[in-house]
Formats: structure tokens, sequence, C-alpha cells
């Protein structure tokens, strides 16, 4: 295993999946951990991330300082090879001017990240502070014009530091070098794999389980599938799902599960239709942080009356993710912050007593997608876009009503099967239709109209942590504009959105 501790770096997540992508398993921990929590965790390596911080800042993050005489190798990268260079005895020169973009690297000594990569090669720079003195026993490994310590080795403790960052795409052999960090600098092996990872969780959750029940929500999506199908693997008949219709689900998503899951699979589910009641529960409710709050508590007491039909049942199963629970927990490592209140991480354990069955809470959302294959479950369930809990009521800007959400759902309904024709439905994390709270006046058939709107959104991303709008062509936009306002009672005009997150979120609400 290799530790990477968080310093607050946007990209510390990125940093563990691409070691995790050359089959070494590996995990992000908050920078408070104890020593003995890293000891027992026995790494092969730790890496220290970047960060936004400056090492003079008051409170800028810090680790326990005996982590540098744990004999393991270490590698620091921006703010992490500031706090390795401070530590440790040397000099960080606070910022005149702030180094952001491309650099061209000249390699001084190639062992042990650089090797194989000529004279230099161009890295991507990030950073305030610079290294000014190094501590003892450390030499320059490379440079660029602006920063003169632009990466560092104690090659006897096998501390390494990089001012740049390897793990961002536009680094030039970035994956090499954490390839040979990883295989030659802490000896690691290529032991993670999902098939090893599959035969290890359905042998813990047979034994966590036994013989008693698990009670799991099914939404349809990849996650709580591939959690579903997973544990179904383990315990077979003494899973049983509940799937609920709160009305807010795009059209045809109870046959796509029916087809997809149930008939495969032959699972023990029930489904509950609660339509009305989150319908009477959204009357009028217009803010989006109550609609969440109010359709999460919702599904806690459907579920719960669900549930508690199920006799027995001790534990409940979930999918939820790596990234999940590092965004849903505030203290991680001071600014990853809580954007939005999902509800699909807690609430739920908390009020039912029930215990945890969690089994995808190691893995990144492409793993799931790997172990989905591994377990057979069909590809076009493996590659739905991801749909939030809330459903539609976070893209029915506003009031929601019925009438208002079959405009939506059809609406949707056509974008997507736009998006699929033209081939971009997986290049895509996610293509849904927003339905916007203004009217806005047209002409029709000579007839003046007074309409709604829907916004197209389209993002692409690796993780939703952040995400680009998609650049879709212009005639695929007409065709859906066209089909959507010919086609969809009481809309007259479409708009397309061009933010990315951040500044914006991927979901309007
Ligand atoms: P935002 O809008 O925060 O969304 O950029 C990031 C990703 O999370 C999904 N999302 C949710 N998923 N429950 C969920 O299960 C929620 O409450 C929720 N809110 C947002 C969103 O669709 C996107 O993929």
């Amino acid at each position: 295993m290799i530790i990477v501790i968080d310093f607050g770096s946007q990209f510390n997540q990125l940093i563990a999946r691409r070691v995790r992508e050359h089959n070494v398993y590996c995990q992000v921990e908050s920078s408070d951990i104890s020593l003995e929590r890293i000891r027992s965790l026995n790494p092969k390596g730790i890496i220290l991330s970047g960060g936004p911080s400056s090492i003079y800042e008051d409170n800028s993050p810090s680790i326990d300082k005996s982590l540098f005489d744990l004999g393991v190798p270490i590698l620091g990268i921006c703010y992490g090879m500031h706090y390795m260079v401070h530590s440790l005895g040397g000099r960080i020169k606070k910022a005149q001017k702030k180094e952001y973009g491309f650099a061209n690297l000249n390699i001084i000594d190639s062992y042990p990240l650089f090797k194989d990569m000529g004279t230099g090669f161009q890295c991507w720079m990030s950073h305030g502070d610079s290294a000014m003195e190094l501590p003892k026993n450390f030499v320059i490994t490379a440079s660029t014009e602006n920063t003169p310590i632009a990466a560092i080795a104690n090659h006897n403790k096998k501390f390494y530091g990089l001012q740049f960052h390897p793990e961002v795409e536009h680094s030039i052999n970035g994956s090499k070098m954490i390839d040979l960090f990883l295989f030659n600098v802490c000896h690691c092996s290529k032991s993670w794999t999902m098939r090893s990872f599959c035969d290890g969780a359905i042998a813990q959750i047979k034994d966590a389980v036994g013989e008693k029940k698990v009670i799991m929500g099914l939404s349809g999506g990849v996650d709580s599938s591939v959690a579903a199908t997973l544990i179904h693997k383990a315990i077979g008949k003494n899973l049983f799902c509940i799937f609920v219709d709160n009305g807010l689900l795009r059209k045809n998503e109870k046959e796509t599960l029916e087809h997809n899951l149930i008939k495969k699979l032959d699972l023990n589910i029930r489904f509950v239709d609660e339509k009305e009641k989150f319908l009477s529960g959204l009357k009028d409710v217009v803010d989006p942080e109550q609609k969440r709050k109010i359709i999460g508590s919702l599904f806690i007491e459907v579920f719960e009356a669900e549930a508690a039909k199920i006799e027995g049942a001790e534990f409940l199963g979930q999918g939820t993710l790596y990234p999940d629970i590092i965004e849903s927990k505030s203290a991680f490592g001071g600014p990853t912050s809580i954007i939005k209140s999902h509800h699909n991480v807690g609430g739920l354990p908390e009020i039912m007593k029930l215990k945890l069955i969690e089994p995808l809470q190691l893995l990144f959302k492409d793993e799931v997608r790997k172990l989905g294959l591994e377990l057979g479950i069909n590809e076009d369930l493996i590659w739905r876009q991801p749909f939030p809990g809330p459903g539609l009521a976070i893209r029915i800007i506003g009031e929601i009503t019925t009438s208002r959400l079959e405009i939506l759902r059809e609406a949707d309904a056509v974008l997507l099967e736009e998006i699929r024709k033209a081939g971009l439905y997986r290049e895509l994390w996610q293509s849904f239709a927003v339905l916007l709270p203004i009217k806005s006046v047209g002409v029709m058939g000579d007839k003046r109209t007074f309409a709604n709107c829907i916004a197209i959104r389209a993002v692409t991303s690796n993780d939703a942590m952040t995400a680009d709008w998609a650049k879709l062509p212009h005639d695929l936009l007409g065709k859906i504009s066209n089909r959507i306002i010919n086609e969809v009672e009481n809309i007259n005009r479409v708009v397309f959105d061009i933010t990315s997150k951040p500044p914006g979120t991927i979901e309007w609400e």
C-alpha cells in the first residue's frame, strides 16, 4: 500500500488514482493521522500531497515529523516537498510571483525518478513558494528556468521532492515517474486488481454477515447495482433490495432496472410506489438544500417502514464510493468542504441501528465499472451516467409539480436518445435536461407562444470533482433543440449550458 497524506491539494485523489492505475493499492489519509496508524497500515511508501498553503502561514497543514524516521520512502509533491525541506532543516523562499503552467524541466540527476527521460521534458507547475536551501544530504535532481530547485533527492533515506505535479495529465512522463517511485524505489508489487478485490470483498462480506440478512436500497445506478451484485454473490437470497419510486425518476427507470438486474440476477426486490408522498412533501419548496433535505428524510422514512417488514435484518448495504467518503468528511485535510448535502452518505444507519456493509468504499468510479464487468453485469448498466439521489427534483429549478416533472422527463428522454444515437453517451460523464423557472416568447405555426425553457447540460469529467462543459457538435445541439421543441409540450426554447466545474457545479441545484 501507498499512503497519500492530504495537505489540501485538489489533486490528491488524482494521485491515489494514478498509483492504483499501476495496480498498487493507495489510500488518501488526513494530515492529522497518527504515526501508530501509519505504522499499522504498513505502507511501502508515502506521498505528501501538494496544497494551497504556504509553509509560513499560520495553521498551514503539518504532520507528525517522526514520519521522517519511519524508514519508509517519501515523495513530496509541491507543498509536500516544501514541507519536507522545511521540516528537515532546509529553507523555503516566500514567493515574489507565482509560477503557473508549463515549464521545461532540465534533468541534473536521472536517478531514480527521471530514468530514461533524456535531458529534460515539459512539466506542469502551480506554486508560489520555492525551496531555497536544501536540508543536509539532499541534492538537486532537476531545475527549470524560474525554479532552480525543481526536484530533489536524499538517496540514502529515499526521500524525493518534485516542485511540479506528476499526477496531472499535462506533465509528460508523469505516469512513468510514479511507476519508478512505486516499483524502483518502494518495491511495491502489482497486487491491486479487480479480480483480487472481488474475491477478497466476497470473502469479507460472507465473513461479516454469516447467515444474517442484509437490506439495501437499489437506485438502478451503477454503484448500487454493483454493490448489490457483489453482496448477492456473497450471501444470495439473504440480500433484500428495496426500490423506492419517489416520482422523481427519469422515463422508463423501473423498466431498465428490471431488465438489467432483476431478470438476470434473480434478486429479492420490493418495489415501493411513494410518488404521492414525495410530491406532497415537496409542494411549494424552491430552495435546493431544502429539497435535498426533504427528499433525504422522506427516503429514510419510507425505507425504514419497508425495512421493518423484513424481519431480522441486521445489515444495511450501500454503494458508497471512496470519493463520497472523502467529500463528506468536512474535517478532511482542511479545505475539502461540503458544497451540497448528498443524501446517499450517512443518515440511514444512525437512525436504523443497522450495521453498514459498504463493499465499494475503497473504490473510485472507474474501478467500480471494472468490478461490475468482472461480475458479469451488462455493459449498458456499467456505463450508465450517474443520476443524483434527489433525482429530477434538483433539475427542476423552482417548484416541482407533476406537470413540470412530465415536461422534464420527456425532454430528458429526447436528449439522451440523441446523445446515444450520436455515440457520445459513454464519452460524457453526464448529459441531461434542466427545466428553468422562466417562460419566454416564441412563435410556432404563426402563433405567439409563451412557454418554458429547457437547458441542456453535458459535461466531461473523470470523477465529478471537476468537470468541463462538453463541446457537443452544433448539428447535434440543433437536432436536440428541434426535437424537444417539437415533441415536448410547453417548451419553446432550448439553451446550452457552457459552465465548467468549478465555478459551476454539474447539477443546477
Ligand atoms: P455537483 O452538482 O455537486 O455534482 O457538481 C457532482 C456529482 O454528484 C451527483 N450528485 C448527487 N449524487 N446524491 C447523489 O447520489 C446527491 O444528492 C447528489 N447531488 C449531486 C451529480 O449528478 C454529479 O454526478
